[in-house]
């Protein structure tokens, strides 16, 4: 269905072909939660789930687009960029806008853009939205921005149009993908290495609690707020901390009088996930998948009861997974607050993983359990 439905819906609304065709997909993190914005490490991938994007210029300022699956369009100047509150649009103005305040100059586009990643389900469908129009703009424009100033173009768009404080890991992964690879992307310095990913008797299966996340956007910025307070009080305290990459946890007991409890737990989690992150690209390069996996169980227990970003039907998941002997590690993905447990399973086990997890899931919440099966894939790309 994708991307023919996109090109042809532009070809139908605009009378003739786009000039560009784009591919930008989601996301998965195997490790790494919350550590992007804490100068931590993070593990993404990009996967075969994807927003497309069908484009050409126009002889004005006006962009002119389709959402192809809310069946709804806007028009829209870049010249009077207005954020309508909970509005799709808000991503693409977002873009617009970062890529003005560089001081480069474009003008108007017609625009369809559609995909299959589910949505609010922390598998970054608004990072691809934002990173393929910063490549669809960059490209029709010829602007000349390099894969990191893209990047870095469509996270301030979330940051400073969508309001949501996020740190860099789901634009980055969305653009600098490979097929068949994870990436470790070192947040304090931006440097990275892609690992290949052979898991030749193992699968990864996302399993979506269908809970949307948005509600937790405001959770999400307040826990930076957190963070950057712990981070404040330890470098008080010991001036030689510069950033979280400094911090052990000595030096956290040292001063846990003086944090709340909430605020010690969060840097608990911290401190101790970029330490797993290390570990766990250890023990992948060892191809010690059981290492592997209980970092990332010990990741989910981090985020439940410390960091507090899951809900009961992610630790449900989370759980019920690992008392299966033929999941190697199983933890909630993303931002939290719902969306989707992400879980490494015996390839030969994963239809009674699903199946047995779909029947515990609706038994215990009475709701259908969506799971996706995914592969890695190269980041965002020109298809034609
Ligand atoms: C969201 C944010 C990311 C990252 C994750 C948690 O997906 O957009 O920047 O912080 O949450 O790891």
């Amino acid at each position: 269905m994708y991307p023919a439905c996109i090109v042809d819906k532009f070809q139908e609304l605009f009378g003739s072909a786009p000039q560009v065709t784009v591919r930008a997909p989601g996301r998965i993190n195997l490790i790494g939660e919350h550590t992007d914005y804490n100068d931590g490490f993070v593990l993404p991938a990009s996967i075969d789930k994807a927003i497309y994007f069908a484009a050409a210029t126009r002889p004005d300022t006006l962009v002119e687009v389709f959402a192809y699956d809310l069946g709804e369009s806007l028009t829209f100047s870049i010249e009077a960029l207005d954020k309508i509150p909970n509005h799709w649009s808000n991503y693409l103005k977002g873009v617009v806008d970062e890529l003005q305040k560089a001081g480069l100059s474009f003008g108007g586009l017609n625009l369809v853009f559609g995909g299959d990643i589910p949505l609010g389900a922390g598998v970054s469908s608004s990072a691809a939205v934002e990173t393929g129009l910063a490549f669809v703009i960059n490209h029709l424009y010829a602007l000349g921005l390099d894969t990191m100033t893209m990047v870095k173009t469509a996270k301030a768009a979330e940051n400073h149009f969508v309001g949501v404080n996020c740190g860099i890991m789901d634009q980055f992964a969305s653009m600098f993908g490979k097929k068949d690879h994870v990436i470790r992307l070192d947040c304090r310095d931006l440097s990275y290495a892609y690992f290949p990913i052979a898991l030749p008797e193992h699968t990864v299966i996302l399993c979506n609690t269908g809970v949307k996340h948005s509600l937790g956007d405001s959770e999400y910025n307040t826990r930076r707020l957190e963070c950057e307070e712990a981070l404040r009080m330890l470098a008080q305290n010991f001036p030689s901390i510069k950033s979280w990459r400094d911090v052990s946890f000595e030096q956290l007991d040292a001063i846990k009088s003086q944090l709340s409890d909430n605020v010690y737990r969060r840097a608990l989690y911290v401190i101790g996930e970029i330490e797993r992150v290390i570990v766990a690209c250890e023990a992948l390069d060892a191809h010690d998948l059981a290492t592997f996996g209980q970092k990332m169980n010990e990741t989910h227990q981090g985020l439940q009861h410390n960091y507090e970003v899951s809900c009961p039907e992610l630790d449900f998941l989370a759980a019920r997974a690992i008392e299966n002997p033929a999941v190697i590690g199983a933890r909630m993905m993303g931002g939290g607050f719902g969306g989707c447990t992400i879980n490494i399973v015996e390839k030969a086990a994963a239809a009674d993983f699903l199946s047995s997890m779909k029947e515990a899931y609706s038994t215990a919440f009475q709701k259908a359990l969506v799971c996706y099966e995914v592969a890695l894939t190269n980041g965002t790309e020109s298809m034609a």
